[in-house]
């Protein structure tokens, strides 16, 4: 006898093939049958429901999550079983014990810990919901050899950084991430970037990053990734991949050219992104305070600002008329207050065709770059990513097929980050799953009312437990640090 058994349901099992009927049993924390299965302790019947494995956040910020909402609700209920930390350079590991976060990290918060495996083991002590796997961060490194000094690392500091990669990397990160618009990353110049890199390569870790622009300079940033990539010898991912800014919409096509060329060259090459026309971030980054952009200020929303509660959920435009001060103003009452640069802003700027061009491209996974700061309005991509792309993309308007859509959120995910014997229904994988209804699942978080659990979610399974059951998250934590291609 089986834990577990669901009858009924379409299984679509993550290698992108098309859904079949078959009966799935589980047992222990494995799947054990797929097709005939016995009885179980528990049987499902899940009629119309489709059975696929749990989704994979490819661009998750969930690294202080996992010690402040250990229930991570806000992705459970979306399906997600697994995501990626770590990412845009910011991660919560290597760290100083005690210390504050680093700089433009109020993704982070406050460590207890120095290394992975120490922060592994505090989230282990929460029993999390979900698993966590972690790329180690260009911004933390950085920030932890030489503060925020605006110059190249001596080759002392140079040598810190590379042994806190290596450390991480030792220790089971699936990578390098860099986050090179954001302090203090992008006081490094691409030599430093590639020297760290090279730390990576030979675990066999991926790079990701977000790019030095994603706007007037997409382009050049671009290739200054692929190089890095080809002289370190990393494989290359390309995080939250966009074409930012009015006059720059539609070059998204381009840059794909230039990912393209290098893929058929031989270089490997993969991206993510998010599926909302509005990014967001630690606000006080995005402004240089001696020239504010207009177009950017008008563009942005307000989604935390502990200096001005009353700010959050609205526009900055709407802010600076109501308080009878200008735009600029009204960025420096944003980001320069006592606790401004926790200041989380959502910037309208990513136009919906490029989503689409991005969806449509075979390289292309899905992350939610969710910030889990649940005070204020954040944006609704926290809540909302997967069930998004199922609605709106694959149901509603037919960008991808539901396989192809639940491929990318699964075992190719799996096999891009190095998360071993997960992202497939087949005998022996471990079981972390997620039923639901393909005619009713959809995100219903908004900008206006941003956490809201999405619908159409009936089961998600972690490591064989029942971890979110119609509705309800049952605390099941079951949820497993996981390191780079190990199987566990
Ligand atoms: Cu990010
Ligand atoms: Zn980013």
């Amino acid at each position: 006898m089986a834990d577990m058994t669901f009858r009924n349901a379409t299984i679509i099992d993550g290698s992108g093939d098309p859904g079949r009927p078959a009966d799935v049993a589980i047992t222990g924390d494995r799947i054990s049958h797929v097709g005939e299965a016995p009885a179980g302790e528990i049987d499902v019947d899940a009629t119309g429901l489709v059975l696929s494995p749990g989704f994979v956040d490819t661009h998750s910020h969930d690294d202080g999550a996992f010690i402040r909402y250990p229930g991570m609700e806000f992705k459970l209920a979306q399906g997600v079983t697994t995501v990626v930390s770590g990412n845009c350079g910011f991660s919560s590991a290597p760290a100083r014990p005690g210390g504050g976060p680093p700089a433009g990290g109020a993704l982070v918060g406050q460590a207890d810990w120095t290394d992975l495996n120490g922060y592994f083991a505090a989230c282990e002590l929460r029993k999390p919901a979900i698993n966590n796997i972690m790329l180690v961060g260009h911004n933390t490194v950085r920030a932890l050899a030489m503060g925020n000094e605006r110059r190249e690392p001596t080759d002392a500091e140079l040598t810190d950084m590379r042994s806190l990669v290596r450390e991480a990397m030792e220790q089971g990160a699936c990578g390098f991430s860099t986050g090179l618009i954001y302090e203090p990353g992008r006081y490094s110049k691409t030599p430093e970037v590639t020297e760290l890199a090279k730390e990576a390569s030979p675990f066999g870790g991926i790079y990701a990053t977000h790019m030095r622009n994603e706007g007037d300079h997409l382009l050049d940033a671009v290739e200054e990734t692929l190089g890095i990539g080809r002289d370190s010898g990393c494989p290359v991912h390309i995080s939250h991949h966009k074409s930012a800014g009015r006059r720059n919409w539609g070059r998204i096509g381009e840059s794909l050219a230039r990912v393209d060329r290098a893929v058929a060259n031989g270089q490997s090459v993969t991206l993510d992104i998010y599926p909302y026309t509005a990014g967001s971030g630690p606000m006080f980054q995005y402004f240089n305070l001696d020239d504010i952009s207009i177009e950017l200020a008008e563009a942005i929303r307000i989604a935390a600002c502990p200096d001005h509660r009353d700010w959050e959920g609205r526009m900055l435009k709407d802010i600076a008329a109501a308080e009878g001060i200008s735009l600029e103003d009204a960025v420096r009452g944003a980001t320069t207050g006592p606790r401004g640069k926790e200041t989380i802003c959502i910037q309208f700027t990513i136009a919906e065709d490029d989503i689409v061009t991005n969806l449509r491209h075979p390289l292309v996974m899905v992350g939610s770059d969710g910030i889990p700061n649940l005070n204020g309005s954040p944006h609704p991509r926290l809540f909302g990513t997967f069930p998004r792309i199922l609605a709106r993309y694959v149901r509603e308007q037919g960008v991808l097929s539901l396989e192809d859509a639940v491929h990318r959120m699964t075992q190719m995910s799996c096999d891009r980050f190095g998360i071993a014997n997960r992202g497939l229904i087949a005998e022996g994988y471990i079981a972390g799953l997620v039923l639901f209804d393909p005619a009713t699942v959809e995100d219903l978080a908004t900008y206006d009312d941003p956490k809201l659990e999405p619908a159409g979610i009936s089961k998600v399974i972690v490591s064989g437990r029942v971890a979110f059951d119609a509705g309800i998250h049952t605390g099941a934590g079951a949820g497993r640090m996981l390191r780079f291609r190990e199987a566990g």
